[in-house]
């Protein structure tokens, strides 16, 4: 499309994101504790690491990208997500010993969704899901590294669910409509997120969340967010609008590709820190009880 204006949903995120202000809060003011529970698991943050993929091996080092921020993942103790790959490099991640959540691709062959499942479960993946946001692209079936890609009804989703006994995962919600349907097929958890903007003019997931969180209130799902989301700030904003945790995606990237394993759990670490030090600035004095009371929107 030959926009004129701005339609890009990363920019316009990012926008939405800085335009959320805190208030400090510093009298009788607690150190935060923000370790997290995640289906029954205790981790060390509320941050997670993104479903990736593709990531080659970085400045001649022996492990891919996806098998280094794994094991980065594991060290620092957080919940470790991977994106489109073949069995045998699913393999490799679980290898790393990270809690891992592999998010299977839509693809057309439902025959490779349930094979990339099965063997998900069988190898000791932590949860499995989908990203649903490949529907038709602008000229037809959407096409991911020369594999079609299709659309979910509600009970190719729900046949998914049933067919395994780990947390199942949707990523790619982005409104309240498909939320609930995530919630009454019985998903464990959702990731609010546009995909880096596949959508044009895609709103900010953090401007959603709220809705979201409120319409899944009382229900056994866990709310999950990405885009944009590169300090401690942008995990506390996700946190307060209604998110159990955040995932980090290409801000970390720079770290990895530079430093590796070790780069990636300082970058961790620091949005941890900063995270604690904002808690404990505005109030919190545990993840699971921030609210929005200290965001003002400008
Ligand atoms: C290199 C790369 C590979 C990705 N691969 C996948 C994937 O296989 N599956 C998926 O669901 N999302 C994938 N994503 C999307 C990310 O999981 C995430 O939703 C997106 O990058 C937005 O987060 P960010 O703004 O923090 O990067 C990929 C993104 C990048 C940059």
């Amino acid at each position: 499309m030959a926009y004129t204006r701005s339609s890009d949903a990363n920019e316009i995120t990012a926008r939405y994101m800085d335009s959320i202000l805190i208030e400090q809060r510093l009298i009788d003011s607690v150190k935060a504790d923000i370790e997290t529970e995640i289906f029954g698991e205790k981790f060390s943050m509320p941050v997670l690491t993104p479903a990736f993929s593709h990531l080659k091996e970085f400045n001649g080092r022996k492990k891919t990208g996806l098998e280094e921020y794994s094991i980065a993942a594991k060290e620092t103790n957080i919940l470790n997500f991977v994106g489109m790959m073949e069995n045998e490099q699913f393999s490799k991640i679980i290898a790393t010993g990270a809690k891992t959540i592999r998010i299977v691709k839509p693809y057309a062959d439902h025959g490779k969704v349930r094979d990339q499942m099965q063997f998900a479960e069988e190898a000791g993946a932590f949860g499995i899901g989908m990203d649903i946001d490949h529907i038709f692209g602008v000229t037809g079936y959407d096409i991911v590294i020369g594999e079609e890609m299709t659309y979910q009804t509600s009970e190719m989703l729900r046949s998914y669910v049933e067919s395994t006994d780990l947390p199942f995962v949707v990523k790619g919600v982005l409104s309240v409509e498909d939320a609930m349907k995530c919630a009454d097929i019985g998903a464990k958890g959702i990731i609010v997120s546009h995909h880096h903007g596949r959508l044009p003019y895609a709103m900010p997931p953090l401007m959603i969340l709220p809705k979201i969180r409120e319409a899944l209130s009382g229900k056994d799902i866990k709310i999950f967010v990405d885009c944009g989301i590169e300090s401690g700030a942008d995990v506390y904003k996700a946190l307060a609008l209604g998110a159990d945790a955040a995932a980090v995606g290409r801000s970390m990237l720079p770290s990895l590709e530079k430093d590796g394993v070790s780069g990636v759990n300082k970058f961790l670490t620091d949005i941890g820190n900063e995270l604690r030090f904002i808690m404990s600035a505005t109030g919190f004095e545990d993840v699971s009880k921030i609210d929005a009371s200290a965001l003002h929107f400008t």
